[in-house]
């Protein structure tokens, strides 16, 4: 039996926004996959396949765990580790086949010992620090730590990159410096001879607002799973949210004007009141901090949760008048009903967040499932050699 709760993944909507992202790019610059945090809470199993099918041949995540996952579902292609390595988790390296961020010269020589150990070489890329301010060597090193790296007999330089800081914004000054930045280095690099096959900076907010730092290879995650990293331009952007989540009223009751609802009776009914239960709560990732702040749609009308948000459990105000909701009909937290649309950004504009934490805060307990209509496109050649991790 599945659990009405769940988060459906649009597979036509990944792909919709991988043409999108696309059709940004000029022809010969390529694009990394980045599923990290098993794709921003989309499901691995379910959007790698996709993106595989798609040609996407290069996949950026934060862990080692991660890269584990994705060898276990079946990959052959790249992975980038996007975060810095960990000493006591050298040996992944080599037998998953995981390209570090190189940003000192300690690390390159500890990578390229454990690499020649194992009779291989692995690829690597120069990570520069051009303004985040998370890791990264210093844009005057550059030189040196490339002349080093590449003297080590266990990597191969494969890429040059770093990462921006303010891509989304409106203001566009602190990027544009990053971007500035970033380009001296490689072109100094380059004027010595070196070079390199990836070249990449752009996130999504770079694919979208800096045409000149897209480079060799753009690393997309938010845009991928439809959203635009600048909420006022949530609307307009022509990506489609690829994650709705969806449960089931669980039971109805009738009470009285000024009853209390939920622990700690925060909130008190006015009216004669229906009240809805569904079965999702801050253990499903609709975080408490959400109380109060939070409406579903029932039929194509929206209706507000009441009451404190439980762990397992939510209760809403259906209102006075019957509105002749019944027990096992759909709600939907994220996603269309009717006319109606609630969006990651709708929810995370409400308490100050953004739509990527969110998505990824969805909990595993929470089943994804394909959503209707989009089925026919999983049959992939990733899935044929890993018949049984699908749902
Ligand atoms: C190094 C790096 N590259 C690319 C991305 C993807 O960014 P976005 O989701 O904004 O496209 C991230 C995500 O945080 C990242 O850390």
């Amino acid at each position: 039996m599945t659990r009405p709760t769940q988060g459906r993944i649009s597979t036509n909507a990944l792909r919709h926004n991988l043409r999108l992202i696309r059709s940004r790019l000029r022809k010969e610059t390529r694009v990394m996959g980045v599923v990290k945090a098993n794709c921003y809470g989309h499901e691995a199993s379910i959007c790698l396949p996709i993106l595989c099918d798609a040609g996407i041949d290069i996949f950026g995540v934060a862990t080692i765990g991660e890269a584990e996952t994705l060898r276990q579902l079946g990959l052959d292609r790249r992975i980038v580790l996007l975060t810095t390595p960990f000493f006591s988790e050298r040996s992944a390296f080599v037998t998953l086949d995981i390209e570090p961020l190189i940003s000192d010269i300690e690390t390159a020589q500890w990578l390229s010992a454990t690499a020649e150990a194992a009779g291989k070489v692995l690829r690597a890329h120069i990570y520069i620090d051009t303004g985040m301010t998370r890791n990264g060597a210093k844009p005057e090193d550059a030189a040196h730590l490339t002349e080093k790296v590449a003297s080590l007999p266990g990597l191969h330089i494969q890429g040059l990159s770093s990462h921006f800081a303010t891509s989304e914004s409106l203001d566009r000054s602190f990027a544009l410096r990053q971007s500035a930045t970033f380009d001296q280095v490689y072109r100094e690099l380059c004027g010595t001879g070196w070079t390199f096959e990836d070249v990449h900076i752009a996130n999504s907010g770079g694919i979208l607002n800096f045409p000149e730092a897209h480079y060799t290879l753009v690393r997309p995650g938010l845009s991928l799973y439809g959203y635009h990293p600048l909420e006022e331009l949530q609307a307009t952007s022509g990506l489609e949210p690829v994650m709705s989540v969806k449960t089931a009223v669980s039971s109805l009751s009738k009470v009285p004007a000024k009853t209390s609802i939920s622990y700690g009776r925060r909130y008190f009914t006015e009216h004669d009141s229906v009240i809805a239960t569904l079965p999702i709560g801050y253990g499903d990732g609709i975080m408490r901090l959400l109380t109060g702040k939070l409406d579903v749609l029932i039929a194509g009308k929206p209706f507000p949760v009441v009451g404190t948000i439980c762990m397992d459990e939510v209760m809403v105000n259906l209102g006075s008048n019957d509105s002749g909701t019944k027990v096992g009909e759909e709600v939907i937290l994220i996603g269309r009903s009717g006319e109606m649309q609630i969006t990651a950004w709708d929810i995370a504009s409400r308490i100050g967040t953004i739509p990527y934490e969110i998505t990824t805060a969805i909990a595993n307990r929470l089943p994804r499932v394909i959503a209707e209509g989009s089925e026919e496109g999983v049959e992939t050649e990733l899935n044929h050699a890993q018949q049984g991790t699908i749902e």
